[in-house]
């Protein structure tokens, strides 16, 4: 490998034509168009469409959607960094506060988040400079508001986690130790290690059980609750080891389901939770809310291609920051490792599909390339890698690859949703009054492709800004009486617009996992 060669920046159009020719989310087989509900007529992956054109898990079974089993100002679901920063806040506003979790506290995507959170507290740098590596790293889509508000709060983020205790790498005198992601023009990647997300799920969810916020585990949200004037008023839950329901009632509700790697959308790997299958987006799309860029997908370039038992598990994009280039069968570094994540994938794409790749099964045609960390040491010196990237280490040790010696065979993994719920600035749903959502559930943030640190900067901001705003709302709303009515339209309008798919969603698990997937 030639390690002193790392190519040039693309050019817009170059970073263009890689796309529309590599991309999945550029390519028409990837997708279907949705036949009801608020997108209608809009593009949506095959898997998420699916999902959106089945019925309810509950469709045919009776209910008493008026007798709860909790009652709670806030209704808080999902127990990741976005529910928990939530939770905190809605809390401290004065809620009363239930979460329910479909697995445990904490399980979620943000404990698996490893590189590191991005906020603009520099000397050299601005909320402003932030805005704008975000908004032309998502093809200038974002929603402004809404990344204005991203970025705005960035450094009060980082503030708040340390005062909650989440133990930031530093340097001897204290000062944040920062580094750049894809796109950045400022080292703004703040980090522990790199366990950052886990490190501040750690902080997070010790919080809440502080706080002696009751927290309802291993119980998944199957349909939200409407009232006759179409408010959110609570939710049908389902106890995931009994599969006996439940009833929530709350004045306002905060969806924080996450993401949706699980679906394994196009058939590739995925760096995500298990419980990563896009709930949240189903019960909102079901009561009638609209989602915004469903058809942005993120594929991380550096999943693990090898060995198999750890296939699509995350390769930190920091691994790249520290120095290490990504290069071919042929020893040829083909594109700047820190372009913006799309581009990057496309181009570890184009070079397998060019027959460039590192062939690891010739029956499914499929190679890999290699991601050269051990010029990490090379540059910053010996024990830099076990420092700043332990856990990379690890994993990849307990295979016997000792990635201070010998590069990674890397391949593009299923990582993130860059589209989800639409909202509005305050964080609630234009469409169903009382329903607010944050972290990966939500459309807009980032526009069509994230950059590395937004989305644990995102569930933090977006995750209290809903908690403080569903808590006030609490104290305002009265809500009428909770039905699941919106569940028999929604298969109304299936069966007018000819859709029977056989499945019920939401799927809460993917596929090769438990009796709860029919
Ligand atoms: O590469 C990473 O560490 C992932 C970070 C992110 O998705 O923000």
């Amino acid at each position: 490998m030639n390690t002193s060669q790392t190519p040039a920046r693309l050019s817009a159009d170059e970073k263009k034509a890689l796309l529309e020719k590599y991309h999945p989310d550029y390519q028409a087989a990837s997708f279907t168009t949705l036949k009801v509900g608020a997108n209608t007529g809009q593009k949506a992956p095959i898997e998420l469409a699916e999902m959106l054109h089945s019925n309810s898990r509950i469709y045919g079974k009776s209910f008493d959607p008026d007798a709860p089993d909790y009652v709670a100002d806030v209704l808080i679901i999902g127990g990741g960094g976005a529910g928990a920063s939530a939770a905190i806040e809605a809390h401290h506003a004065g809620a009363k506060v239930l979460l329910v979790t479909k697995l445990r506290m904490g399980d979620a995507n943000s404990m698996m988040a490893e590189g590191g959170i991005q906020a603009a507290d520099k000397a050299n740098d601005s909320p402003a400079q932030h805005y704008l590596d975000a908004f032309g790293g998502g093809h200038y889509a974002a929603k402004p508001e809404l990344l204005k508000q991203l970025v705005m709060d960035g450094p009060q983020a980082i503030d708040w986690l340390s005062s909650l205790g989440v133990m930031f790498d530093k340097e001897a005198d204290g000062t944040m130790i920062t580094t750049h992601g894809g796109g950045t023009s400022r080292k703004r990647m703040h980090a522990c290690a790199d366990y950052t997300g886990a490190e501040i799920t750690r902080v997070l969810r010790d919080e809440v059980h502080q706080l002696n916020i009751p927290v309802v585990e291993y119980t998944a949200a199957i349909e939200l609750l409407l009232d006759e004037n179409g408010n959110a008023c609570g939710a049908l839950l389902m106890n995931m080891l009994t599969e006996k329901y439940e009833i929530a009632h709350a004045k306002t509700v905060i969806l924080a389901t996450g993401g949706a790697g699980r679906m394994h959308y196009n058939g590739f790997p995925t760096s995500n939770h298990y419980g990563a299958t896009a709930d949240g987006l189903v019960l909102a799309y079901r009561a009638g809310a609209a989602l915004l860029y469903q058809d942005a997908l993120q594929y991380h370039p550096t999943g693990v291609a090898f060995p198999a038992q750890l296939f699509g598990a995350l390769v930190t994009e920091k691994v790249r920051a520290l120095g290490a280039g990504l290069f071919n069968a042929e020893g040829e570094a083909f594109v700047h490792p820190l372009e913006t994540r799309d581009v990057v994938s496309a181009a570890i794409m184009a070079e397998c599909k060019k027959g460039k790749g590192v062939l690891l099964d010739s029956e499914k045609n499929f190679s890999a390339v290699w991601l050269d960390a051990p010029n990490i040491d090379r540059v910053h010196g010996e024990g830099h890698i076990e420092k700043h990237i332990p856990g990379m280490l690890r994993m990849l040790m307990n295979y016997d690859i000792d990635i201070r010696k010998q590069p990674i065979l890397v391949y593009p993994t299923l990582h993130y949703q860059n589209g989800g719920i639409d909202i509005s600035p305050d964080g609630s749903t234009p469409k169903i009054p009382n329903l607010y959502v944050a972290g990966e559930a939500v459309g807009g943030i980032h526009g069509r492709n994230r950059l590395m640190g937004n989305s644990l900067l995102d569930i933090i901001v977006f995750g209290r800004l809903t908690g403080k705003n569903a808590a006030k709302k609490a104290r305002e709303v009265s809500t009428g009486k909770p039905a699941l009515q919106h569940v028999e339209a929604y298969a109304q309008a299936l069966k007018e617009a000819g859709i029977s798919t056989g499945v019920t969603s939401p799927k809460l698990l993917p596929a090769y996992t438990r009796s709860v997937n029919e």
